[in-house]
């Protein structure tokens, strides 16, 4: 464990991808990849209608079995959507809340995220909060600004005590899915800013909430930004999708 007690913890991202049987042979070719003792902690966002073969196929382990996107009401006339008691039951444990694929395509708001976190959190799953500015942003110097926005408004309705709970993903739009990651630099410089920020409400919880990077991680660039100080892992989208790539960047987190 590293000095200040934040456990790492690297989470893939499949997004759209994997069919059910394809789901399952690769938590089964990936369960022996990683390293045993619970150093660092893994976890898989998949697809709804893989997320009970991906429990199954994980018991026993320690994998984190994810889903990427929940309705903040328990039930209703929401055609389409799914909620956190349905997830639990399945024996899912987290949930990417705001990826910016869902903000771009599917008109997430910092507003409707600021119900789905505390929805998440009293359900009993590990909300995973996606953040991150755009190209355009960034070269108008509105970073700040945006990150500020974004965070504050998300975990407004978080109570104090529960906050710390919250794994933060700074995943900068320009980044994902491009094969241009941020820097080290940029990713420590943003991720302490995200941690100030919830330091502006707590600071015991910004010490001990995790923020996580991601953005075209892979193997070849992990543990040049999980070296980073604030950098407490990552979000890895498509390195997710191959096991051995995938079981080298959870290598690269060691501390
Ligand atoms: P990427 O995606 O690693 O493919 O860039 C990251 C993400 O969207 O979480």
């Amino acid at each position: 464990m590293p000095e200040h007690g934040r456990r790492p913890y690297i989470s893939g991202n499949w997004k759209m991808a994997k069919t059910l049987s394809q789901a399952r042979t690769h938590i089964e070719a990936l369960l022996p990849l990683l390293p045993a003792g619970g150093g660092i902690e893994v976890g898989v966002c998949v697809p709804f209608t893989a997320l009970e073969a991906v429990v199954s196929a994980a018991a026993g382990s320690d994998l984190r079995v994810c889903a990427q996107n929940m309705h903040q009401q328990d039930e209703g006339a929401y055609t389409g959507e799914v909620s956190a008691p349905m997830l639990v039951e399945l024996g899912v444990t987290g949930v990417v809340l705001g990826h910016s694929e869902r903000r771009l395509h599917f008109c997430e708001t910092d507003r409707g995220l600021q119900e789905k976190v505390p929805a998440a959190l009293a359900a009993g799953l590990q909300p995973i909060l996606c953040v991150g500015e755009t190209d355009e942003e960034r070269e108008q110097g509105d970073m700040e600004r945006r990150l500020r926005s974004q965070v504050q408004e998300a975990l407004e309705k978080v109570p104090l005590e529960r906050l710390a709970e919250v794994v933060i993903a700074y995943e900068p739009v320009w980044a994902i899915g491009t094969g241009k990651s941020a820097t080290p630099e940029q990713a420590q410089e943003a991720i302490s800013f995200v941690r100030a920020l919830v330091g502006d409400r707590s600071r015991p919880a910004a010490e001990a909430v995790r923020v996580l990077y991601g953005g075209s991680v892979k193997a070849e660039n992990a543990a040049e930004l999980l070296g980073q100080p604030d950098v407490d892992g990552a979000l890895v989208g498509g390195a997710s999708l191959d096991p051995d790539g995938f079981a080298k960047i959870v290598a690269a987190a060691a501390p």
